[in-house]
Order: C-alpha cells, then structure tokens, then sequence
C-alpha cells in the first residue's frame, strides 16, 4: 500500500507524541507535519489519556489551532525551560542539523524549541539529505522590514561563495511581501552550492544588522523520527 506524504506526515506526528507525558510543557510545533501533532495531544486530552498539559504556541497559527482544540497555553516568559518540542523540519542532514522556516515561523520555533530539554523532530522521508541548505529549496533569512533590501544584499555578498540568490519571499495580500508574527520579512537564499562549516556561516548571517535570525538549527534536535514507505526509523543525537 503506498502512503499519501501526509499519512507519513501523521504517523511520525503520532510516534512523537508517545514521547508526551502528563504535566508537561510542550513546545507546539509549526506546519503540515506539526499539526497532526498538536491534533494528537488535543484528542489525547479530550479522552483524559493526558492531562496538565502547557502548550507554548510556535506561532498565531499553531495557537489558534491549539485553543480551537482545548489545550492550555502559556509563553516562554512564564515557561523558561520547556520539557519537549515537537516540530517539523524542512531538512535535515546525517548530523541532525535543520532547516526550518519554510513556513515562516523560524524565529518563535528556535526560541521555544532552543529552550526544550529534548526536542522532537517529526519528518516524512523527502526531507532528509546529505548537506541541508545545499538543494534547491531556500534557507530563509528572517530580517527587519527596513531597508531589507541593503540587508538583502549584505546577505548575498556574505554568502557569494555559495552561488546565493537572495529573493524577498512574497505572499502578504496584493502580493506584497509575506510578514512573520513578528512583523518582519523573509529573505530565501538559494544556494548553488553545499556550505561546508555550517556554525561559521551561521554566525557571520547572524552579525549582520538587519538579520533577526536564519532557519539552521544547528545541533539542536535530540531526536528526529523519518516516516517512509518501509517504516519508521528513530535518530537519536
Ligand atoms: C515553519 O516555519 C517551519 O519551520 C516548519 O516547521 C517546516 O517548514 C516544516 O513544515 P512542514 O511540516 O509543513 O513541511
């Protein structure tokens, strides 16, 4: 039987919310594969399987579908250590570094799941690869919306040894640019080529003004569980 990418989606969304006990602190994924999670800890609580449980929303979407669900939320400011995260990636490599942010929520996601004791990452089979940022999907660089376009091209000049196209994603109303939840843009960077030491290009993105922070997640999933056709396969770091 072949399985639709989002039956593989839900099953890696449900084998990560085995992980979920009574009374913690979660950290409310983001995206097409997070969502299945958060339906998950939702019709777990309806059924009294768990219970005090505090959600902390990655975004205004996941908090929406959280409390359309029933499940208490809180923030990081009253929840400083988080117990476990469950998230999707848009990559991830052998190492179980990430790209994230396709969706936009890349700033809230590496707060929350930065502070969560362990954090789960839930995947269908497509997204895993050799060297993350290296395909031809972009690795999304959040930035303030003021003169975006010098930072825009500060970010190309930094990452001109890749073969970088750095693009102002779109998607806002009017085609206008697409704004975060925090009210900032998001510039994509298409990459020709792998970058190799990925902590060094991380931290010169990162001393560029004007960047509030790139989707890398670099060394930061304790766990990452695939869903293919053959099964599913738990990678501890
Ligand atoms: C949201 O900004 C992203 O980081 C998502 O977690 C990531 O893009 C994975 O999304 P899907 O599960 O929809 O592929």
């Amino acid at each position: 039987m072949v399985l639709t990418q989002d039956e593989l989606k839900r099953i890696a969304a449900y084998k990560a919310v085995d992980f979920v006990e009574s009374g913690m602190v979660l950290g409310l994924g983001t995206g097409s594969t997070a969502k299945h999670a958060v339906a998950r800890i939702g019709e777990l609580l309806r059924q009294g399987k768990l219970s005090n449980i505090v959600g902390i929303p990655t975004s205004k979407k996941t908090q929406e579908q959280a409390l359309s669900l029933g499940i208490p939320l809180s923030d990081l400011d009253a929840h400083p250590v988080i117990d476990l995260s469950i998230d999707g990636a848009d990559e991830v490599d052998p190492h179980l570094n990430l790209v994230k942010g396709r969706g936009g929520s890349l700033l809230r996601e590496k707060m929350i799941e930065g502070a969560s004791k362990k954090f789960v990452v839930i995947v269908d089979e497509t997204k895993m690869v050799k060297h993350i940022g290296g395909s031809k999907l972009a690795l999304p660089v959040e930035v303030v919306p003021f003169c975006w376009k010098f930072t825009a091209e500060k970010l190309r000049e930094v990452m001109e040894g890749y073969g970088c196209e750095a693009k102002l994603r779109l998607g806002g109303e009017e085609g206008k640019a697409f704004v975060t939840d925090n009210g900032n843009y998001i510039v994509d960077m298409y990459l020709e080529k792998d970058m190799g030491d990925l902590g060094a290009v991380s931290d010169a993105i990162l001393r560029l003004p004007g960047v509030v922070e790139h989707g890398m997640f670099l060394d930061m999933a304790s766990t990452v569980i695939v869903a293919g056709e053959l099964g599913v396969k738990i990678k501890n770091k």
